[in-house]
């Protein structure tokens, strides 16, 4: 896509974190924006610094696991700026716990929220960018969408599922010649609010006590690595920049693939997981 001035971008998970970051590098490029998100004072507070610098922007609560939210979201952007050139399925959450022991209602709820919604925005929202007859659509995995780490099943499974939704979308664009694109993002550590949010947002909003001090431990040091990590503004950019030239894969750290290359070296040469 090669054109971004005066054309529509709806981003869900746009109040906090890389979604709010993407909404900055598509206003500063001249879009109007439509945002969504479960969070309602962040929405507002995101809304309000789009609409004080003159963006035209419009805000919609949505629970990206809810099928009739989301299509509630594409009315209110077609309802507001007749139509939808960019869609970003970047709404998330996640929680560490191994797969033995993560709740079912836990599963449901990470995979309803990381997977669904994503399948949701492609269903509701591809129709409409082609009806606009150019444009993208593009969702957030992550590096867990290619490799699967210990202690985060429920993500793992979600992710790797995003991947392979955008992947199957982008070969059937390209073979019926569409001009739409799609792309999938999978970062590494970004400083977001992901942890505190995702405990926020856990169906019961109490704390997962399976696996005790081991999945307490591990969400401290995911805190502290993605405090480490790369600034959600400068993921904004990249994907920016990743869909005006026409890029399927966004890194945010690509020495991170070497994983997925031990992986697939382990495969092809001795069928173990990981080699030793
Ligand atoms: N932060 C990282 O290091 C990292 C790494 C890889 C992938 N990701 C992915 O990036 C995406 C954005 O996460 P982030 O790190 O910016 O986190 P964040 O918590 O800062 O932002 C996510 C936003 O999604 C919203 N949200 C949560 N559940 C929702 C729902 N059901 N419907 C609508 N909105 C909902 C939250 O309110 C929040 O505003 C997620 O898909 C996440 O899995 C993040």
């Amino acid at each position: 896509m090669q054109e971004f001035s005066d054309r529509v971008a709806v981003i869900t998970g746009a109040a906090s974190g890389i979604g709010l970051g993407m909404a900055r590098a598509f206003s500063a490029r001249g879009m109007k924006l439509v945002l969504a998100d479960l969070d309602q004072s962040a929405l507002d507070r995101a809304i309000s610094e789009f609409s004080d610098a003159g963006v035209q922007v419009v805000g919609q609560s949505c629970d990206v696991s809810k099928l009739d939210q989301v299509e509630a979201l594409a009315d209110k952007a077609i309802g507001t700026f007749g139509n939808v050139h960019v869609m970003c399925n970047n709404a998330g959450v996640g929680i560490p716990t191994s797969a033995r022991n993560m709740k079912l209602a836990d599963w449901k709820w990470i995979i309803d929220v990381d997977l669904w919604g994503p399948i949701y925005g492609v269903k509701v929202f591809l129709p409409l960018i082609e009806a606009a007859g150019e444009g993208h659509i593009n969702a957030t995995s992550s590096m867990a969408g290619l490799i699967s780490s210990q202690m985060m099943g429920a993500y793992n499974v979600a992710k790797h599922g995003v991947v392979a939704l955008m992947a199957a979308t982008e070969r059937e664009l390209r073979s019926k010649k569409s001009p739409i694109t799609a792309s999938v993002l999978c970062p590494g550590p970004i400083n977001t609010n992901i942890s505190r949010n995702s405990v926020e947002f856990r169906p019961g909003r109490s704390k997962p006590k399976v696996d005790g001090e081991k999945s307490a431990k591990m969400a401290r040091n995911i805190q502290a690595g993605l405090e480490q990590g790369m600034d959600p503004d400068e993921v904004g950019e990249l994907v920016a920049s990743a869909i005006a030239e026409n890029k399927f894969w966004i890194l945010t750290h690509p020495r991170w693939a070497k994983g997925v290359q031990n992986q697939l070296d382990a495969l092809r040469e001795d069928q173990t997981l990981t080699r030793a």
